[in-house]
């Protein structure tokens, strides 16, 4: 049996994946610090499982992760774990260093030090991969009619989350050059899917609409996001670590570029459809609020590169996908409850009270 050691497995995407490889057939060691995003629940279906063996710690514990490595030996390593919230980095950039950049360059230098060991198996090791996933918003932002972002797209991210990501990007691209470690890197575009952590747009949405509360819209609502499915993100990755080229970066994108109002409107129809209200419409409850600083108006990826030579197409087309997502948040009430505990409503408190219409 192959074995992968998931780092964020406990997260949004990280978990989808874990639940995929183990429906795949791989052995999962998933080291997860629990952050405010990290979440068992999104495990549960793994809980009785010998085959998914989770660890509480950090990426940035060289110690633990040494300790990791000599005990299941893992055939691949796939790198989840991040502070991934954009307006969370604003108001906290530091911690986003620590993560991302710091804690990331640490796993990587002692992931590398294991590889080259004696303690590694001479066959295994020339299969090994380390797969870091990261994001478009590394590329920076684009205007309407601008092309899409390619692997060749120069870095120019405009805030502290995606410079944290590109930092570790580009300590990734480093080790491959420097050390020939055999590195992979995927750039996605912005996913959605069940498990999303509510502070991001569809699952907050979704779940104020329900609540009878206002759905925030930064700025205009004009800005463009590019949506895929978690499933077809995770499905990317594999295609990437099994079959795509060491030291090789792909992007990938879902050809779905929306307007955010677009999306709010689109979850705004779904509740009217599924949960109609006595009066009126979801969408009565948008408001506009301050923008977002240095928001980025557009990202688009031209994922030709993956389609050409690793064969990748989305399975989930953008409509179907997010009622099925709406609706598994109408279904997964405790899900909801839970998550939504005292930090979490420090975290709205903070981010929107002082939005002014
Ligand atoms: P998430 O915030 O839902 O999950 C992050 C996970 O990492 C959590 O489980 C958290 O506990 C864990 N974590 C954080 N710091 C850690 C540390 N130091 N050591 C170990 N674990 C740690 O994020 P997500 O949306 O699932 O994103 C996962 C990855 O995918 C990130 O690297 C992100 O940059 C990237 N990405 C996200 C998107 C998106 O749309 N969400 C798009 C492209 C790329
Ligand atoms: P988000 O889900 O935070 O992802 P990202 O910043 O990584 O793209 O935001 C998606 C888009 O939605 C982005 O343009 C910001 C916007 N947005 C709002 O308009 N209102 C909100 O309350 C949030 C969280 C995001």
């Amino acid at each position: 049996m192959k074995s992968i050691l998931v780092t964020g497995g406990a997260g949004f995407i990280g978990s989808a994946y874990v639940l995929m490889a183990r429906r795949l057939g791989f052995r999962v060691i998933n080291l997860d610090a629990l952050t405010y995003s990290g979440n068992m629940d999104n495990l549960e279906s793994l809980s009785d499982d010998p085959h998914h063996i989770f660890v509480h710690g950090r990426i940035g514990d060289a110690q633990l992760v040494q300790d990791l490595l000599e005990k299941y030996a893992p055939d691949y390593v796939v790198n989840f774990a991040a502070e991934s919230h954009v307006d969370r980095s604003i108001v906290d950039p530091d911690t986003f260093v620590r993560t991302n950049v710091l804690e990331t360059s640490i796993f990587l230098r002692v992931v590398k030090t294991w590889w080259e060991s004696v303690h590694f198996d001479s066959i295994k090791k020339k299969d090994f991969r380390f797969l870091h996933v990261s994001t478009d918003e590394v590329f920076g932002t684009l205007q309407v009619g601008d092309a899409a972002f390619t692997e060749e797209t120069p870095f120019a991210p405009n805030s502290p989350y995606s410079a944290s990501k590109a930092a570790s990007d580009h300590f990734v691209r480093a080790f491959y050059e420097t050390y020939g470690f055999p590195t992979l890197i995927t750039n996605c575009s912005n996913n959605y899917g069940p498990r999303q952590f509510p502070e991001k747009l569809i699952p907050l949405v979704t779940l104020n609409a329900c609540a009878g509360k206002s759905l925030p819209i930064y700025g205009t609502g004009e800005n463009i996001r590019d949506w895929l499915h978690v499933e077809d993100h995770c499905e990317a990755i594999q295609l990437v670590l099994e079959k795509g080229r060491i030291g090789e970066t792909y992007v990938i994108g879902g050809n779905s570029e929306r307007t955010n109002l677009e999306v709010v409107k689109n979850i705004c129809r779904t509740l009217d459809e599924l949960r109609p209200l006595e009066n009126g419409s979801y969408e009565d409850l948008i408001h506009f609020v301050s923008d977002r600083l240095g928001h980025d108006l557009r990202y688009a990826i031209n994922c030709s590169k993956l389609q050409s030579e690793l064969g990748f197409l989305p399975k989930h087309n953008f409509e179907d996908g997010l009622k099925n997502t709406i609706q598994w948040y109408l279904q997964n009430n405790e899900w909801v409850l839970n998550v939504q505990n005292g930090d979490y409503r420090k975290w709205i408190q903070m981010n929107y009270t002082e939005r002014t219409e």
